[in-house]
């Protein structure tokens, strides 16, 4: 487990011009291990928002899974052009983000904002790039497959790597992974008819700006200081508030309606009723979300916490007795998410409900771990 003073934290805070290596720490953990990441006949690599809190974990993750590579671009804004990297004992200089950044590129992982990615997704891939894309801006395109290796690898089937075409795939928002990858396999069993979602979603969702805003707080309340409010506009240290996204004018906001949308494209189901209500709290990394289930067919509380055990990506943590159950902070900068709470619903009749509590590191799963995944099943 990592502590919000882990050594990546301390990169985002430090604004250094240069920032600090990756994977030392899994070497030091297992000196025998073998550095296979930089290999010749591995596709080219472009990282997009490479200083930002997803794209220092898609290097963390790239080293972590020995993901071959024989290059990496790193690109970033204007404001980090020129600052040096080090990744796998290699010095990178960060580019600015332009067109012919893409030029040789084939596979460009995106964690740069909405924006960015509707200018220059569309730039990789007509030169020749597959785009795995971490904003909402392709999400809910018809022509793009919206992905959790878990849950429908089959929607990416026809995008082939080396086919010379560019090509898009989404991942999807971070909450909608982490909720899916839980669900996906009750669902397979006795079909959702309808999921209520509550999620505590923690500074690291909004970005590493965000979890420096709320350490500095933390600091400030403490001291008995007026908290510094760049990010969010109103005090996040020792508080809670409704998700910071444009609220619709259904009441919804716009991550909630995600959640909605998004499970509607990847479970193949316009027809599952989903509602949402997100909450963002002052937790530094790893969403929580409550998960109420409503099935078509019984399911029995005992055979969902074993389709649970068995499933991919998933982690059971449900201990009544000592009331241990998953949290944030265990499962930071892990692959897997936990699910614990598992229990009948009461108010549902027979074993057609049940709620379930889940915690996943947003940044890895609900971010750049999966979006490798997504780039592994290319290889
Ligand atoms: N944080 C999460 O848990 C999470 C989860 C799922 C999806 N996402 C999505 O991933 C994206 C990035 O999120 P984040 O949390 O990593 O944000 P972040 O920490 O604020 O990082 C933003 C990154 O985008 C780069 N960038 C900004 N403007 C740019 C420009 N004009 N040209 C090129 N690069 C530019 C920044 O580079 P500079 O340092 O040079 O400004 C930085 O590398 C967003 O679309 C977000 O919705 C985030």
């Amino acid at each position: 487990m990592e502590s919000m003073t882990s050594a990546h934290l301390c990169n985002f805070l430090a604004g250094a011009a240069t920032v600090a290596p990756i994977s030392t720490r899994r070497r030091r953990a297992n000196s025998f291990s073998v550095q296979m990441g930089l290999k010749e006949d591995g596709p080219s690599l472009a990282v997009v928002g490479v200083t930002g809190a997803v794209g220092q974990e898609f290097l963390r993750v790239l080293s972590d899974r020995d993901f071959p590579y024989r290059s990496i671009q790193m690109l970033a804004s204007k404001r980090s052009a020129g600052k040096k990297l080090t990744f796998e004992d290699k010095e990178y200089v960060i580019e600015e983000l332009t067109p012919e950044s893409f030029d040789g590129v084939d596979i460009a992982l995106f964690s740069a904002g909405g924006s960015i990615s509707k200018q220059f997704g569309p730039i990789a891939v007509q030169r020749g790039s597959i785009v795995v894309d971490n904003s909402s801006a392709f999400r809910m395109d018809e022509k793009v497959p919206l992905v959790i290796p878990e849950v429908n690898p089959d929607a990416m089937a026809h995008i082939k790597l080396g086919s010379g075409k560019g090509a898009l795939i989404a991942n999807p928002n971070c909450s909608t992974i982490i909720c899916l990858v839980a669900a996906t396999p009750l669902h397979r069993h006795a079909k959702v008819l309808r999921m209520v979602v509550s999620t505590y979603q923690a500074a690291s969702g909004a970005g590493a700006a965000a979890m420096e805003e709320l350490l500095q707080q933390t600091r400030e309340v403490l001291e008995g200081k007026q908290p510094t409010c760049n990010i969010f506009k109103q005090q996040y240290a020792f508080n809670l508030f409704s998700h910071n996204a444009p609220v619709l004018s259904n009441g919804y906001n716009e991550e909630e309606m995600k959640l909605v949308k998004e499970t509607r494209k990847i479970w193949n189901d316009p027809n599952v009723k989903v509602t949402a209500t997100c909450i963002r709290v002052p937790v530094m990394r790893a969403h929580a979300e409550s998960v109420n289930l409503q099935f078509e067919k019984p399911l029995d509380e005992d055979i969902a916490r074993d389709i649970l055990k068995r499933a991919a990506g998933v982690v059971v943590v449900d201990d009544r007795v000592s009331n241990r159950f998953p949290t944030p902070l265990e499962v930071s900068s892990k692959d897997d998410v936990a699910v614990g709470r598992i229990r009948t619903d009461l108010s549902q009749d027979g074993d057609h409900g049940l709620d379930i509590f889940v915690c996943g590191d947003q940044i890895r799963k609900g971010a750049a771990l999966n979006a490798i995944q997504i780039a592994e099943m290319l290889l």
